[in-house]
Order: C-alpha cells, then structure tokens, then sequence
C-alpha cells in the first residue's frame, strides 16, 4: 500500500474512534489475557503489509483503550486533547525533528520561543524566566530543583553539576505532608533523598500551615530548597503562596511551585487570588497534558535563573553545533538530548484558544466541578469532603443503614468504573476512602456531568446496577464545548 493511502486510511480510523468518543463506554471491555493473545504472538519473520498492521492494531487494541480523550473521562487530572493540539501532533509525527539543538530544528526552536513567551504571559510569571518542554509535570518538577540545587550550592561556591553532592554543603529540602509523590520521586532522582526532608504539616484541605513552615525553617542551617504546590492532586487546594513566598526569601531559599494544572488559575482573574504569590518563586513545574488539553506527553518548567536552569540541564560535546546563545538550543532547559518537537501541540493549543479560550476552558472545568459537587452533594449517604475552589471534587459513601463507609466508599468505585458511563479513580484522603471526580477536559458538557453524577448515585444501590441509559446523542459540529466553537 502507498504511504499516501496508509495515512489517510490510518487518519479515517483515528478520525473514527474521536467521533465515537462521547457515546463510547470509557473503562476498558477485556481483560489482559484476551489484550494479551490479541496483540501478542511471536514476532513476524517478514514483514507484514503496513495497512494490516494498522487495522490489526486499531482492531486489537480498541477494546482495551480507555475513553480519556472524551467528555466524561473524570480519573486522576487528565485532560484532553484540543483538536488544533491533536492535529499539530500529528504533524509532529510526520515532520520528525530532533528537539535537541537550534541547528537540528530552527522551527521548532522558534516553536518552543514563542510558546514560551505565551505561556509567561498567561501563566502571569516573570517574561525573563526560561522555558523546557519536559514528558510531564514530574520531569518539570525534576528540572525545577536540580537548577534550585544548582543555585543554593553554587552561592557557595560549590559547583554540584562537576563535583556531585559528594562533600557538598548539605541542602535544607522543605516541602508540605501533601506534596505530590513525584516531588519525591525527584528529589530521590537528584540525589536529596526521599526521606530526608523536612515536612509542613497541611490543614483539612491539605494547605501548607505557616506556622509550621516558620519553625521548620528556624531551624533550617545549610542552603534551603522549598516545595509548594498550586493545587493539591485530591482537593485542589493551593499553599498560601504568597506568604510563602516571603518566608523562603528571608532566608534567602529557592522556591519549587508543583502546580501541575492549579498554576491555570492564573487565566482567570476570578480564580487567580487562589495563585497570589506565585510569581514570587523561583521556579515552576506545570503540564500542557492536563489543563491545557496538549496530547501526551507535555510538561512544562519554567526557571526564574535561566542560568542556573541552563547549568543544571545543559551537555557539552565537541561534535554538537551549540548557538552562541542568540538562538534557543531546547536541550539547555530540559533533561534530555534526543527528544519529540513537544513544542508544536502547546503553541497550537495556545495559538487555537488564546487567552479568551484558556480562561474559559479553566473556568466551565470549575464550573462543572461545582455542578458535581450541587448534584452530589445533600443525596443520602453521600459527603463531600473537599471545598471545590477548582476543578477536583472529593467524595465519600455511607452504605445505607451505616457501616464501613471506606469498603463502601472503594465499592461504588468499583461499581461507577464497571458501569462504564463515566470513569474515576479513588484515593485515600486523611485516613479516609474516598471518590476522586476531576474535570479536566475540553469537551465535557453539563449534560454528561448530569449523566455522569446519575451514574455515580446509581451506583449506591446494591450490585449489579441498572443497564446505564443511553449516552448522549454524539453532538453535532459545534456543539460540544464552548471552547472552539467553530469546530
Ligand atoms: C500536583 C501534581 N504534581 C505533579 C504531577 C505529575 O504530573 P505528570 O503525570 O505530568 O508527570 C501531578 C499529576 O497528577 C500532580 O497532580
């Protein structure tokens, strides 16, 4: 088959599962042994036709895909993707650049410029701070400390990048008892251990205390990294970062703000109290993947010391064609040297929505959270134990006539995923089970919280539920979503 008609055939059938979408059940249908002999067997001696290998594929897969992309795909902080996003990386695929230096791709240098700038702008973060385009929001985190841990040590003449943390001036490394599992998981990767860090304890809805972070730093001795987060991963909550802020630079510290998707807040200027103080940090780990409905995979850090960033990620070999700094080489600001043109879908998803469109987006995720938790919220067995200030909401079930709210509470998880309308995830919140509902993406409309929040409540009644009624009729161009409204 000519490469022309494989592509548009391979186009047609992914054209095909997006229209599907919003009508599609979103948990899987098969289980691992039946994904396994479907897609599995020995490797082909000779190679088989490339449109069989496509629709063998699309065919084998399909059963064990999760709806994530659509409209009530509520797990984890997932977002979607926005149809400019998708087709930009689409061409990404096609033009297959090396991110690595100007020289091995000046469009997607420029790409990455401009987008940077963007993102400063409506992050509302310091226009001189540099921008890498990482897989997620945890390499995002990783970047972040390892320039705060270039910075902290090289004020003391100490260069980590050449000596190690070998005899080095020990690092205070503070964060909150509810920073995420991946601020852990880098500061395990950068050498500054899991376990040795010094923990803030967090209020109800899992926000730094002040006071606690004032003792912890009164007795903080050496060079001082501090982690915050702009929006907790369960509640949504943000530390207060404002104060934060001013506690980290009276003892001259490096700031790490996670905010993963809460760092939107910023597009609203109704949500952007919740942000006061950001801009204070020093550095930033966001995700195009989530809020801003990049296609995976799309992190973002941003650095207010664009040299410590540069010195801390940056590769020297006599072969590479560096710029002399006039041009972006991507590799300085990122943690790898070979990788994907992960500029082009945040460009596209900025350039397609723009600022009006970003701040809408955030605000109807929010606004269809708070329409979850009105439906949720007072039905019989059912508790809310988050203030929805954004876009998660937290849940929890007491089986009628009482009893153990936690195995209830992981039941109707169970239930509410097989049930196949819509799907979520649960969590342990304060010693408590409970139901995480996070409305990250573009497409999802009132009506599919509706049918969704009916889903949830259906699911209390006992095993097996009733047959779920029919999805909503797939909506015609236009009508989905108020983000694109010409698509
Ligand atoms: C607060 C926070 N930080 C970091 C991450 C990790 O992001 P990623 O999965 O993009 O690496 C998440 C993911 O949900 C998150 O919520």
């Amino acid at each position: 088959m000519k490469r022309t008609d494989l592509l548009k055939r391979t186009a047609d059938l992914a054209i095909e599962f997006l229209d599907g979408l919003p009508e599609r059940r979103v948990g899987p249908v098969i289980p691992i042994d039946e994904l396994r002999a479907s897609l599995g067997g020995p490797l082909p001696k000779r190679g088989e036709d490339p449109r069989e290998v496509i629709e063998h594929l699309v065919r084998a897969a399909d059963p064990g895909l999760v709806a994530m992309a659509g409209p009530r795909y509520f797990g984890f902080v997932i977002g979607g993707h926005v149809p400019a996003s998708l087709a930009a990386d689409w061409l990404t695929s096609a033009w297959d650049q090396n991110a690595t230096l100007y020289v091995s791709s000046p469009a997607n240098s420029v790409v990455e410029e401009v987008a940077a700038g963007w993102l400063l702008e409506v992050l509302d973060l310091p226009r001189t701070a540099s921008v890498g385009f990482t897989t997620g929001c945890m390499m995002a985190n990783f970047t972040g400390l390892a320039a705060g841990r270039h910075a902290v040590l090289a004020r003391l003449g100490w260069d980590v990048e050449a000596r190690g943390l070998y005899g080095a001036p020990e690092i205070d490394v503070v964060i909150g008892d509810e920073a995420h599992a991946t601020i852990l998981a880098a500061l395990q990767m950068l050498g500054l251990g899991r376990e040795r860090v010094k923990r803030v304890s967090t209020d109800r809805q899992g926000r730094m205390e002040l006071e606690s972070l004032r003792e912890i730093l009164a007795g903080c001795r050496g060079p001082l990294i501090v982690c915050a987060q702009a929006g907790n991963v369960n509640t949504g909550s943000f530390d207060p970062l404002e104060e934060i802020g001013a506690q980290v630079r009276e003892r001259g510290g490096w700031l790490h703000v996670d905010g993963a998707f809460g760092l939107w807040a910023a597009a609203s200027p109704g949500l952007a109290p919740l942000v006061r103080g950001a801009g204070t940090a020093d550095s930033w780990a966001t995700d195009g993947h989530k809020w801003l409905n990049v296609p995976y995979d799309s992190g973002i850090v941003i650095v207010n010391d664009p040299e410590s960033h540069r010195a801390a990620m940056t590769i020297a070999a006599a072969y590479l064609v560096q710029t002399g700094g006039r041009e972006r080489d991507p590799f300085d600001y990122v943690p790898e040297f070979s990788r994907r043109a992960r500029g082009f879908t945040v460009y596209a998803a900025l350039r397609s929505l723009g600022r009006e469109g970003i701040r809408d987006l955030v605000e109807r995720c929010c606004a269809l959270a708070k329409r979850f938790e009105e439906r949720l919220r007072g039905e019989p067995g059912v508790e809310v134990l988050n203030d929805v200030v954004l876009n998660q909401v937290l849940v929890r079930f007491t089986p009628p006539g009482g009893g153990d709210a936690d195995a209830f509470t992981r039941e109707v998880v169970g239930r509410v995923q097989a049930d196949g309308t819509c799907w979520l995830s649960g969590t342990t919140w304060h010693g408590m089970a409970a139901m995480r509902i996070s409305v990250s993406n573009w497409s999802t409309t009132e009506a599919d919280v509706d049918l969704s929040a009916t889903a949830i409540l259906r699911a209390l009644t006992p095993w097996p539920p009733l047959p779920a009624p029919p999805f909503p009729p797939s909506p015609r161009e236009g009508e989905r979503g108020t983000v694109l409204p010409s698509l």
